[in-house]
């Protein structure tokens, strides 16, 4: 035990003399990415945990939820959505509203924060329209949109360019749309009817939206990890004595800090 701290000491003494690095690796450590559930998924910048070091590890308005049963959740203006695929390299998700949708009447319309999210373009993109509220007295034409797991409240499910929609509107007093992923079809013209036998397939393929947030590639390169002061991108490096505003500085030295790294850990044990 006496040796490992002499030695680290010893490294330590020799690092301060080359001036450089001798420093805390905190944030470089704190911010590694972090698993969640065993899908492949991981939290890594923009998002992040909240946990004693705050957004230190992401950007603000991007705090997601890892729960112990591998779900990772998103909060958008209050409601729960399932991040089911999550892609770093193009910025963008596949979302799930967490609710129970088997009868949507607590559905509430999507709030995006324009400067942080944006749904993919409509050519992949579809809206499905929940109307709640509805008079008893249905039209014919409107039976297959009926929600039979809302009995005896009267809910109808369709597209927002179903040809029916105009006549729901006039039959039903509330109106919700929810975002769907329609490129699972051969194309938007040949979209199958969405209805209330297979809305909840429909939605719970979820929808693609992309996140807007400093890009943190140029730092990733570099060898670095991205975070933030609460404003800016901050860049944490491994090797580096400073919080770096976009990258690391090109050091050949980064094979030789990851074993005074692992030095540091022996020693520590
Ligand atoms: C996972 O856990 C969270 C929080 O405990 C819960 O709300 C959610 O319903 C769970 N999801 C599944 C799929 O069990
Ligand atoms: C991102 O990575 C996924 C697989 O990891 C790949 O399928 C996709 O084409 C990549 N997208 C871009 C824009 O590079
Ligand atoms: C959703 O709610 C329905 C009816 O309220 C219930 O039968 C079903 O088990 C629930 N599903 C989940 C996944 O909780
Ligand atoms: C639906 O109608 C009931 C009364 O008929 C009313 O109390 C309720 O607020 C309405 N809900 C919505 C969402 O309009
Ligand atoms: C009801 O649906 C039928 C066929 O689906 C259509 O021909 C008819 O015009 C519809 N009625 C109204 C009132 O829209
Ligand atoms: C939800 O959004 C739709 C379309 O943007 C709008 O017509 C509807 O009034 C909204 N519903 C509520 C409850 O805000």
């Amino acid at each position: 035990m006496q040796q490992h701290v002499a030695s680290t000491l010893k490294l330590c003494i020799f690092l301060f003399l080359k001036q450089s690095f001798c420093i805390d690796p905190a944030s470089y450590e704190v911010c590694a990415p972090k698993p969640c559930g065993n899908d492949g998924r991981y939290i890594n910048f923009p998002f992040f945990t909240l946990g004693p070091r705050g957004s230190l590890c992401g950007y603000p308005g991007f705090e997601v939820q890892c729960h112990d049963n591998g779900s990772l959740v998103l909060p958008i203006s209050g409601k729960d959505y399932l991040v089911k695929d999550i892609y770093y390299n193009s910025s963008s998700m596949r979302l799930v509203t967490a609710q129970n949708i088997t009868c949507p009447s607590g559905l509430t319309n999507l709030t995006l924060d324009p400067d942080r999210f944006r749904l993919y373009d409509e050519s992949v993109t579809g809206e499905v329209v929940v109307l709640m509220n509805c008079s008893k007295e249905l039209p014919e034409n409107l039976s297959r949109y009926r929600i039979g797991s809302c009995d005896p409240d009267i809910l109808l499910v369709m597209l927002s360019d179903d040809r029916n929609l105009g006549m729901g509107k006039e039959h039903c007093d509330h109106v919700v749309v929810a975002p769907v992923q329609v490129d699972y079809y051969a194309g938007r013209q040949q979209m199958e009817v969405v209805d209330g036998e297979n809305y909840v397939e429909v939605m719970m393929k979820g929808f693609m939206m992309e996140w807007i947030a400093p890009y943190c590639m140029e730092c990733k390169e570099s060898g670095g990890r991205c975070g933030s002061n609460g404003y800016d991108l901050q860049c944490f490096c491994p090797w580096g004595d400073q919080i770096h505003a976009r990258s690391c500085p090109t050091a050949s030295k980064p094979s030789s800090f990851i074993s005074f790294r692992s030095k540091l850990q022996i020693s520590s044990l």
